[in-house]
């Protein structure tokens, strides 16, 4: 019979007709920019200050600043705030002013970053045969042809720093040193945790950028509730978010509480306890979802989650054989050529060939970069020279679940 409803018919329909607490999920998820930046209003007037010059005298020099936070302080969102606002009113008075936002977590080489700053400008380059010069120079080229200025924001500097070396740290920021033109078309920001990689670089250089740089400082909790607030209002219905909910989490967070000051944490309590209050239907989000969503949320997770989510597959694959090991051997370290075979195993469980030795290692160190795990020489305790990696935080095994889900995620992707 046709009229006949299938068995889970009823359930379905009900379930599909439960009205959903959010308004808009996308919303607080970590790629979206929000309107505005509550709390970080002087940071931006110190940006505007910085790059005023685009607008009144453009090309007259060449900006760079820095800015440094602790995770979660609201870097990157000041800076696509910043970088979008600032270019639309730039553009309204008739200068072409253009933002470009280089992560370098995802872009590691300097060939990559500056092939992504052409492919954000939408410079078409040949697809293949060009040095990093004669990108640079094409980029340069296109600039001055269409008469535009670009802001560009490398974020996360400090991985490429320590990845791409010193040489290619100074090709960006020498920029006008190398290219004799008389119109500055570049402006720089480098995003960092912290000014240590400014080390790298000379003391003119150093000096300069310490002088043009905006510190963002961890949030307090009467800070984060206002953040809160004002993203809840976006992401959720009316009366889903009571205010005891959010001034929970908001001194959970807050720096003077003890807490992070971490806006992304705070942020990422509250959407886990409002997916907790959709699944089970209660409307509205209880405190109890809260504490749960809190035991969920280790904010080291959260951090290294950020660090992991551009790492090539076979990094992935290696970091996963570490946890696995470090589970299973209940030790503080472990051997970096039982990593090896533990990784080598992993990839043929995973239908993948493995890469090489040196390979593996470069993985290693660029993790340690990362700040994810420890690496370090063994002494002379241990026979012959090895390096022994470690993983400071846990719980190891939420860990080892977000890697292994990272992977299958990214094997789905690439066999598509
Ligand atoms: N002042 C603020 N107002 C609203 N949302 C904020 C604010 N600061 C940070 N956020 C949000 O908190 C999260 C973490 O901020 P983010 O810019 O990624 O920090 P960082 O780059 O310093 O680690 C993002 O979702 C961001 O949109
Ligand atoms: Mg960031």
């Amino acid at each position: 019979m046709f009229s006949e409803k299938p068995g889970a018919w009823d359930l379905i329909e009900e379930e599909l007709s439960k009205p959903s607490i959010f308004r808009s999920r996308e919303s607080l998820t970590p790629e979206y920019v929000p309107d505005k930046l509550p709390h970080r209003e002087e940071e931006i007037k110190q940006l505007v200050s910085a790059f005023k010059h685009l607008v009144t005298s453009p090309g007259s020099i060449s900006q760079r600043v820095l800015v440094v936070g602790s995770t979660g302080t609201g870097k990157t969102a000041l800076t696509r705030v910043f970088g979008r606002d600032f270019t639309r009113i730039a553009r309204s008075r008739g200068i072409n002013l253009r933002y470009v936002h280089v992560n370098c977590h995802r872009n590691r080489t300097l060939y990559n970053v500056v092939a992504e700053i052409a492919k954000q400008l939408e410079i078409p380059l040949p697809q293949r045969g060009l040095s990093v010069k004669e990108m640079y120079d094409a980029i340069l080229g296109y600039l001055d042809e269409s008469d535009t200025y670009a802001i560009i924001t490398f974020d996360e500097f400090h991985y490429f720093a320590s990845i791409a070396g010193s040489d290619a740290v100074y090709f960006i920021v020498r920029t006008y040193d190398a290219f004799d033109t008389s119109i500055k078309r570049l402006n720089f920001v480098f995003v960092s945790l912290s000014t240590s990689m400014l080390s790298l670089l000379d003391p003119t250089t150093e000096s300069y950028l310490l002088r043009h740089m905006v510190k963002l400082e961890p949030y307090t909790s009467s800070q984060l509730y206002t953040i809160l607030r004002y993203r809840a209002e976006q992401a959720f219905y009316e009366d889903v978010v009571g205010d005891e909910i959010l001034r929970f989490i908001a001194e959970y967070e807050g720096r003077d509480r003890g807490g992070g000051g971490n806006a992304r944490n705070a942020l990422e309590i509250l959407r886990q306890a409002g997916e907790m209050a959709e699944a089970e239907g209660t409307g509205r989000i209880m405190l109890e979802h809260v504490r749960r969503a809190i035991m969920h949320t280790s904010r080291e997770l959260i951090s290294i989650s950020e660090a992991v989510i551009y790492s090539p597959l076979h990094e992935l694959i290696v970091l996963w054989a570490v946890i696995r090991l470090l589970r299973r051997t209940g030790k503080p370290f472990v051997k970096i050529g039982d990593v090896e075979h533990e990784y080598a195993m992993l990839c043929e469980l995973l239908g993948e060939q493995p890469r090489r030795h040196t390979q593996v290692y470069e993985y290693v160190m660029n993790l340690k970069k990362a700040g994810v795990i420890n690496a370090r020489t063994s002494g002379k305790g241990i026979r012959g020279r090895t390096t022994l990696i470690s993983v400071h935080y846990g719980p190891l095994d939420l860990f080892e679940k977000y890697v292994e889900d990272l992977i299958y995620k990214r094997m789905k992707v690439s066999k598509r």
